[in-house]
């Protein structure tokens, strides 16, 4: 496993994580493919191989997601997991951040949240959020404040709103299908010192090469425009030429994948897994490095590849 840090702090984080949309979520297959035993399992499994983040919302499972990882975690040291979990901006008052965090430390069994961040930006509250999480700091009922799915524009102007703390992490959509993110936030979130945390690093599974135009996932992702016939046509080459970087290094597709994102040491990468090969997989995706000419060939192919998406 590599480490990095948080932000500009010195707390140490695995550049692979946990992401546990999957878990409470009948929409990926929870309760059919895997069950909340498999669940806790993944999750005793990735704290025993080094991964100490996890990464949940209030509104994985409706709270499931949650309550799971809150029972997992239970008789294990809580100073050596990081929890991230996300508050949902769809009320309008900005104190609403205050009820949901609430509700979230219950669910976790918890009195306080490693990196507690904003899902979705709702510009005409983020200020006001982002006073009443510098509160919640102060309190020490979160240890740093994060965003979620900020451009670099709406970074910076939730930059200006902060008072006594920083943003320290923006998690945000970015794996070799969707990597826009290389051309203006890493550069910038490099230089300012703050964690991006790369959500669907495998593009929800477009990228591990089991799916093709006939053959797509059900559920949460048909609404995933990646999995369209006309986008599996557009990524062929990109995908061939990861399979082929793949069996050169003995490696799987989704591990290349990975590993791309993970290059940068501002980066760390959440894939969401639903059984123990998934996750043992997933954690050796850092025990390789992509060679120079490798890179460039990726970095070729991505510029020829435009996958039609909404966001
Ligand atoms: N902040 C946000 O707005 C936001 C949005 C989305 C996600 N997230 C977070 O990011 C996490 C990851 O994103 P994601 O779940 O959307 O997408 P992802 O990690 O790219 O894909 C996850 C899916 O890929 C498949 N998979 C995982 N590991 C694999 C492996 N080694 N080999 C083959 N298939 C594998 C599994 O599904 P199958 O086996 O069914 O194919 C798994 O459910 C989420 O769990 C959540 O914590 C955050």
């Amino acid at each position: 496993m590599k480490y990095t840090v948080i932000g500009n702090t010195n707390v140490k984080i695995s550049q692979i994580g946990l992401g546990t949309w999957q878990f409470g979520s009948k929409g990926w297959g929870y309760g059919t493919d895997f069950t909340r035993k498999d669940a806790i399992s993944i999750v005793h499994k990735a704290l025993e191989l080094g991964i100490n983040v996890i990464d949940t919302a209030e509104a994985y499972g409706r709270g499931k997601s949650e309550e799971i990882i809150g029972e997992a975690i239970k008789g294990y040291d809580r100073e050596r997991i990081i929890i991230t979990t996300k508050f949902l901006p769809i009320a309008i008052r900005p104190s609403s951040v205050v009820k949901a965090l609430n509700k979230s430390l219950k669910r976790l069994q918890t009195d306080y949240i490693d990196i507690y961040l904003i899902h979705w930006p709702a510009p005409w509250l983020i200020g006001r959020v982002l006073n009443h999480m510098e509160r919640m700091v102060d309190e020490g009922l979160i240890r740093f404040i994060g965003i979620s799915n900020f451009n670099l524009g709406r970074l910076r102007k939730a930059q200006k709103k902060m008072y006594r703390h920083r943003i320290q992490v923006n998690q945000v959509n970015y794996s070799l299908a969707r990597n826009q993110v290389e051309n203006d936030l890493l550069p910038y979130t490099q230089r300012e010192k703050i964690t991006v945390m790369a959500y669907s690093p495998l593009g929800q599974g477009w990228l591990t090469g089991k799916y093709t135009a006939g053959n797509t996932p059900g559920g949460t992702r048909r609404r995933n425009r990646l999995f369209r016939s006309k986008n599996f046509k557009r990524g062929e080459q990109l995908l061939s030429l990861v399979k082929e970087i793949a069996e050169d290094h003995q490696v799987t597709m989704a591990q290349v994948a990975l590993n791309w994102v993970i290059r940068n040491s501002s980066v760390i990468a959440i894939p969401g897994v639903k059984n123990l090969a998934q996750l043992e997989g997933n954690i050796g995706s850092a025990d390789f490095e992509l060679a120079n000419d490798e890179i460039d060939r990726i970095k070729k192919t991505l510029k020829e590849f435009h996958p039609r998406l909404l966001m």
